[in-house]
């Protein structure tokens, strides 16, 4: 495994009184693909949004434990709209912004600041030609967002979350409304942006994990039940509890 980038200890979430996760750790190594993977509700999205404090959005919701990123706990006092610059998010959903496809990417780096129009169209256009997506809308970027494609939208969103230079990439289910041939299109290019950056990805997929993530993790009601290399875990699990889920006995 490559050095790692995050390392969480021991955390724990709660919603109100309910703990959704019970003292996750794991260390996640850079500039490669982790899969998070389990039943519904078993608590990967919550733990996907500890690492860039979405939670922090929630009313009710209180994490505890610690999760280092390059030596900085981003739990405590943190500049958290830096914290979310470097580690970016992708969602189900395609969500672009009813506006121009040139400005949903250019949105981010607006927001930062930048106002010079050259600037802007060289971080706009590298972002677009690193998800994959440049070729496809070049003589468009004034047409509204909405027109695009399911898959061309969410490559849209991947563009977006580029275009403010993260070092870090959260996908939570990002292909699970798109159809397969948008779905490979994702999958090939996570396994390009993999070189430049590290991506936590929650799949349904069990396929998709297998295909792309370097390594998976398997979430059980709240609990971390096994991390390791993808081909071990789905082919030669070490816990029970694993090995029923990879082979669809539940989920
Ligand atoms: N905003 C919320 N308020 C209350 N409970 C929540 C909230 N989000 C998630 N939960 C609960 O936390 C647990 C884990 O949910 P979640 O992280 O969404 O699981 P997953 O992404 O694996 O489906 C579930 O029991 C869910 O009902
Ligand atoms: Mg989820």
């Amino acid at each position: 495994m490559n050095h790692s980038i995050i390392q969480a200890k021991d955390v724990c979430v709660f919603y109100n009184d309910k703990q959704a996760l019970h003292g996750i750790s794991m260390e996640i190594p850079e500039q490669s693909i982790t899969a998070l993977i389990g039943p519904s509700g078993c608590g990967k999205s919550t733990f996907l949004r500890c690492l860039n404090r979405m939670n922090d959005l929630i009313a009710n919701c209180r994490v505890e434990g610690s999760i280092v990123l390059e030596e900085e706990e981003v739990t405590g006092k943190i500049d958290v709209n830096l914290l979310r610059k470097r580690v970016g998010m992708v969602f189900q959903k395609p969500n672009p912004f009813p506006m121009s496809i040139f400005d949903n990417v250019a949105y981010g780096p607006r927001t930062h600041g930048i106002r010079n129009k050259a600037e802007l169209e060289k971080i706009v256009i590298e972002a677009l030609k690193q998800a994959s997506l440049y070729d496809e809308v070049k003589d468009d970027l004034k047409k509204s967002a909405l027109g695009l494609s399911g898959g061309q939208q969410q490559r849209l969103c991947i563009a977006r979350a580029l275009a403010a230079d993260p070092q870090v990439l959260l996908m939570d289910e990002p292909t699970s409304a798109l159809d397969p041939i948008s779905t490979a299109k994702i999958e090939e290019l996570c396994l390009e942006l993999k070189k430049r950056y590290t991506i936590i990805m929650v799949t349904h997929n069990l396929q998709q994990a297998m295909r792309i993530a370097d390594q998976t993790a398997f979430f059980y009601q709240g609990d971390l039940i096994e991390y390791g290399e993808s081909k071990t875990l789905f082919t030669n699990p070490a816990h029970p509890k694993t090995r029923d889920y990879v082979t669809g006995r539940f989920g």
